[in-house]
């Protein structure tokens, strides 16, 4: 079976570094805020176009830090999508708040405008409920349609989180998903388009005081003086060798970006006369965290393709709005059609920088042998 993620062929590429970096960072012995974490913060501003990044323990940490800075908890609702994975609810949910299930666009499958609209009249119409703040997905790697929802979250005054866990480095009409919200939110996870070897996140925001907020919340809420708390706050810190890996990494990933849209233009070429393949949003150009087609007979096409040994995988086989935690909580007017509809057909091909090697082609071959 081929991996469904090459991490072996990237990490012969950045091998020579990478030992360096890290047994630097095991012979200075400063393992919690050492050097290499400033220094990844400086170059992840740079790369994703802000002027504050700071890392924190996972992409998870990465959106409840914005919601405790803000202070939303029992009463506020935040509009999230159901077709994404379960940190985007959960967050706000373990805060006490309450998460309104927004719907996807059909192709692109991020957060419809029209739904989100609809799900913040009815909230304010609601007692006991006020509209605090949206989060926008960037799924599979692509950006949501930040123009449209940045629109409706300043018109309504509510904050607006972009969870790029899956979509650092993604960009729409060349600007990176910050430019419209008030922060975005990165996750390390290893199979994430830009991952360390362990957990990892990473906050990315413009706005000062928000970034102030959330240095003090991701190390307990301290102060200025050692020892000293101004709020409650939580362990969330990157730690160094984490952050070694990372800066290796960084080193070629603008390049890796490059891979990942030449492999997928590889797929969009040898399939889409054969199957739906992935839509990006207009000026949106995506780091393709997955390659999701969409199959009638998803269990028999990836049996076939088992086969053939091409793994596959399902994100997300049940969307978070029916899952047993999550069904007391309020759904978007009309329901969420568009991702109960995809919930049964997408699928997810191998997909990282390195697939011209052959291996797409081979994939290529088996997808259609497979239809
Ligand atoms: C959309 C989305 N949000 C949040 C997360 C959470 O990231 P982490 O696993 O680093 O906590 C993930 C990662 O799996 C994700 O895909």
């Amino acid at each position: 079976m081929m991996p469904f993620i090459d991490l072996a062929t990237q990490r012969e590429r950045i091998r020579e570094q990478l030992d360096a970096t890290l047994s630097k960072i095991i012979n200075e012995g400063r393992y919690i805020f050492g050097p290499e974490v400033t220094e990844l913060e400086t170059r992840l501003a740079e790369f994703g176009q802000a002027s504050h990044a700071l890392t924190c323990a996972n992409g998870t940490d990465a959106i409840s830090l914005p919601l405790m800075a803000w202070e939303i908890g029992p009463g506020d609702a935040v509009f999230v999508p159901s077709f994404t994975f379960a940190s985007t609810a959960e967050v706000v949910a373990l805060l006490g708040a309450t998460p309104v299930f927004v719907d996807i666009l059909p192709d692109t499958y991020c957060m419809d405008p029209d739904s989100l609209a609809a799900s913040i009249e009815w909230a304010k119409g609601e007692p006991g409920l006020t509209p605090r703040a949206v989060i926008a997905v960037d799924l599979f790697g692509q950006p949501a349609d930040y123009p449209a929802i940045s629109t409706l979250a300043r018109s309504n005054g509510l904050k607006l989180i972009a969870d790029s866990a899956q979509g650092f480095g993604c960009t729409l009409n060349d600007q990176h998903p910050v430019a419209w919200a008030d922060i975005a939110t990165v996750s390390f996870y290893p199979a994430k388009p830009l991952g360390c070897y362990g957990d990892g996140g990473a906050v990315l925001t413009n706005d000062d005081e928000l970034a102030h907020l959330i240095k003090s919340l991701r190390n307990h809420g301290e102060g200025e003086a050692r020892y000293a708390y101004d709020r409650i706050g939580m362990n969330s810190r990157l730690d160094t060798l984490q952050a070694g890996v990372l800066l290796a990494k960084l080193d070629v990933f603008a390049d890796e970006i490059n891979g990942r849209n030449r492999g997928a233009a590889l797929y969009r070429r040898g399939l889409s006369n054969a199957v739906k393949t992935p839509v990006v949003i207009d000026g949106g150009v995506s780091v393709w965290a997955q390659y999701t087609i969409e199959v009638a007979d998803r269990d028999g096409f990836r049996a076939k393709l088992g086969e053939a040994g091409v793994p596959t995988a399902v994100y997300y086989p049940v969307p978070i709005h029916v899952q047993q935690p999550y069904a007391k909580y309020p759904q978007a007017p009309g329901g969420l059609p568009a991702t109960e509809a995809a919930m049964s057909r997408v699928v997810s091909l191998p997909m990282d920088a390195y697939l011209e090697s052959g291996r797409g082609a081979q994939v290529v071959e088996a997808v259609r042998n497979a239809l």
